[in-house]
């Protein structure tokens, strides 16, 4: 058995005692046990994330079982059967660290996969489209679903106004305010990149991509009051969920598929595929399956490995590229960011987040250079002892050319369409219409009266059905408050 020490390695014989002067005494400066651990202690919290605070995650694997090279050539993808390890978060996203899981909210669906050629990581959603299409928009969306500063309470006033005067959220908020903004679990949801990637070839050739994981245990939710129930039953439901149904050896699987877009349609599709408030209708970009990822193995320690994971849609390998999606090229810049903030210049070296083999001397010294700090490596490109370098692909050849401007996507009436496609889906299943009205009466009839009015004329947009139904569900959970 080992022996209880300071952090310092000195063996301590009774840690639970403070030095003291006498019986009843002051304590002595010289308890460097004492002063230790309250020092550490003081030092527990590290800065939650900005969002998706709370979270679970769990380690697994991911096997190729459809041959996709003829469209990109990076190792993943290299043969069927190749199998890669990875590690997942999902998460909430408007949430503190200790809010519930059950909570109405897009869901984080993060992977990271520990490639021969660097850490490839998915920093995906629940939902395959975001309320924003300019990068500009996410602190002030955010701060609308967070909580207002006077009152430091969730308001609902702030959170339908904001909408109400940004209708290019519409889709989201019809998928958020269906039953699909409460899944039953983790396991039961689906993840989506939302965003445009590119998947290359070695010779410069390229598709347009977006990423679908289904879940295979069934795409189930909650109604609001299951969501409601189970939250105050147990605010942890999901956290729970996945870590006890792994630790019984029962493995969640998800299958992983794309849609292929060649640069030579985008001209003739209809849907702007650099924003990230549109589907490509899989009527029109059919799924192609990939492969299949695995859970099978939990965290030995949350904190370490779980709190200290850091995801970046910026974290990408060769054969995987960024579109011009200026969402995403945004998110490629505040992720590490937010990382360098909230775990440190190095968190590249935490256990969690290293790669399988990373070569960076150039990048040296900073709080916690824990891996060697590269020793006596040349700290610049040295002749004497030159780092090896790949053979380069021949590069994608995409032209932009502009000048400088103010970007605005105005909201048009094509924003409202797919919007509409939602609502006609959620009418193929008996009642889930009226618990989306269900869902957002009870949330809307929260806010002022200007504020309802406004939301009903957003809804109308997309049906005016449901803008008239929504209109007496809310007006009658109004009064009743
Ligand atoms: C301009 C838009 C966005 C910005 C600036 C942004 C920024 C951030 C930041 C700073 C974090 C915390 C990172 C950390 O501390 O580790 C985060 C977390 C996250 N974001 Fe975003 N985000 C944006 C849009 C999106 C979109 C569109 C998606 C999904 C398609 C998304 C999915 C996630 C997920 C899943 C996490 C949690 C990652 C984890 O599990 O650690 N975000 N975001």
């Amino acid at each position: 058995m080992s022996v209880y020490t300071t952090s310092n390695g000195n063996p301590v014989f009774n840690p639970e005692a403070a030095q003291r002067i006498g019986t009843n005494g002051p304590l002595l400066l010289q308890d460097f046990h004492l002063i230790d651990l309250l020092a550490h202690f003081d030092r527990e919290r590290i800065p939650e994330r900005v969002v998706h605070a709370k979270g679970a995650g769990a380690y697994g694997d991911f096997v190729v079982t459809h041959d996709i090279t003829d469209i990109c050539d990076a190792d993943i993808f290299s043969h069927v059967g190749k199998t890669t390890s990875l590690i997942t978060r999902f998460s909430t996203v408007g949430g503190e660290k200790g809010s519930a899981d059950t909570a109405r909210d897009p869901r984080g669906f993060s992977v990271k996969f520990f490639t021969e050629e660097g850490n490839w990581d998915w920093v995906f959603n629940n939902t395959p489209v975001f309320f924003i299409r300019d990068p500009a928009l996410f602190p002030l969306l955010i701060h609308t679903q967070k909580r207002n500063p006077q009152t430091n309470l969730k308001d609902a006033d702030i959170f339908w106004d904001y909408f109400n005067t940004h209708q290019e959220s519409i889709h989201q908020v019809m998928t958020l305010f269906s039953d699909r903004g409460t899944p039953r679990s983790y396991r039961h949801m689906n993840g989506y990149s939302g965003h445009t990637f590119k998947f290359t070839k070695r010779d410069g050739n390229f598709k347009h991509i977006q990423i679908h994981v289904k879940t295979d245990q069934g795409n189930e939710t909650l109604t609001n009051d299951e969501a409601a129930e189970l939250g105050k039953q147990d605010p942890d439901s999901h956290t729970r969920d996945l870590f006890n149904t792994i630790n019984k050896g029962d493995f969640p699987t998800w299958t992983v598929y794309i849609q292929v877009l060649d640069p030579s349609e985008i001209g003739r599709f209809r849907w702007n595929i650099f924003d990230l408030t549109k589907v490509w209708p899989q009527a029109d970009v059919p799924l192609r399956p990939v492969g299949k990822l695995t859970l099978n193995r939990n965290a030995e320690n949350y904190f370490a490995e779980i709190e200290q994971v850091a995801f970046s849609p910026g974290h990408l390998i060769p054969g995987i590229e960024a579109s011009a999606d200026p969402v995403l090229q945004a998110r490629i810049f505040s992720y590490a960011d937010s990382q360098r903030h909230r775990l440190g210049t190095n968190y590249q070296q935490i256990p969690v987040n290293q790669p399988l083999h990373a070569l960076n001397p150039y990048q040296r010294d900073g709080f916690m250079a824990i891996n060697g700090n590269y020793g006596s490596k040349p700290n610049y490109p040295s002749s004497f002892e030159p780092v090896s370098l790949p053979t380069p692909w021949t590069p994608t050849n995409e032209n932009w050319t502009g000048s400088a401007v103010n970007f605005k996507f105005e909201v048009t009436e094509e924003d409202y369409v797919q919007a509409t496609g939602s609502w006609n889906v959620l009418g193929r299943t008996p009642g889930q219409q009226d618990n989306f009205i269900f869902n957002v009466s009870s949330h809307l009839s929260g806010a002022n009266q200007t504020v309802r009015g406004t939301t009903y004329g957003m809804f109308t947009k997309v049906d005016r059905d449901l803008g008239s139904r929504l209109e007496a569900a809310t007006e009658r959970a109004a009064e009743a408050l």
